[in-house]
């Protein structure tokens, strides 16, 4: 049965407090399927489709750039930054609400971590002309990224033929998680170096939405340094210009 229809506050409880936080905390990742059902989950990709067709997706940014690497060739998905409140976001917004919903229920059962708000949602497409994303920690340095939660769009998603695999090397263990970016699956994992990640070349459309949950010391230590470090190559800038 879809989860949608008969969610209630204390199936989302069950599924946050025997589901989710037990394996996160044994495994570092977690999926759940079925989480808005067919009909709900439909509304989501149509909306997604709309913003791929309309051209608000642009080729994703890399955190510092090497001379000579060819960008596509680290990361080659096309996405948008989006808050849910524009306007044909509805049915976004309403993932992000059920999503906020099941990590708060989660969040004070996470050892000591604060975990009071999130990004924007980005809406990322893997056009399906064999770019993935190579091999990495989406929070290596203590940016205040905590936990990662993707949720994926594909139907008759074949991962022989289709390729997109998500493949986790959870750290210091002999096995790696690969999950297919499956229909209406949510995915949670650890945003920091416990969980190296790719994602395999793709040869159809892949769609997924994803947003991160800040752990709020770590985010405001973040900020700090940021701002200090802006500070000071401001100075400098400043003094060798002066
Ligand atoms: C990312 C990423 C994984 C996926 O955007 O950082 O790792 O399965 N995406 O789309
Ligand atoms: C996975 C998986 C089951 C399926 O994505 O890891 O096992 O039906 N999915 O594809
Ligand atoms: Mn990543």
């Amino acid at each position: 049965m879809p989860f949608i229809e008969h969610v209630s506050d204390s199936d989302l409880e069950r599924l946050a407090l025997e589901r989710v936080v037990p394996a996160l905390l044994a495994h570092g990742f977690y999926y759940v399927d079925g989480l808005l059902g067919e009909l709900v989950g439909d509304v989501v990709l149509e909306q997604v489709k709309e913003m791929h067709r309309s051209g608000a997706l642009q080729d994703g940014r890399l955190a510092g750039s090497v001379p000579g690497v060819h960008r596509r060739s680290i990361r080659g998905d096309k996405i948008a930054w989006v808050s849910g409140s524009e306007r044909g976001c509805e049915s976004i917004s309403f993932l992000l609400n059920l999503i906020d919903k099941l990590v708060s229920l989660c969040a004070s059962r996470l050892g000591n971590k604060l975990i009071r708000e999130r990004s924007k949602a980005m809406v990322a497409c893997y056009p399906g002309n064999g770019a993935g994303y190579v091999k990495h920690v989406d929070n290596p340095n203590s940016d205040g990224r905590c936990i990662t939660c993707i949720y994926y769009l594909n139907k008759n998603w074949n991962a022989k033929e289709h390729g997109g695999v998500l493949r986790i090397f959870p750290e210091g263990k002999s096995y790696v998680a690969d999950i297919k970016p499956l229909f209406d699956r949510l995915l949670f994992f650890w945003s920091d170096r416990r969980n190296p990640h790719e994602v395999q070349p793709s040869y159809a459309t892949r769609y997924a939405i994803t947003v991160w949950y800040f752990d709020s010391e770590e985010r405001a230590e973040a900020k700090r340094r940021f701002k200090d470090q802006t500070e000071s190559s401001q100075q400098q800038q400043g003094s060798s210009s002066s």
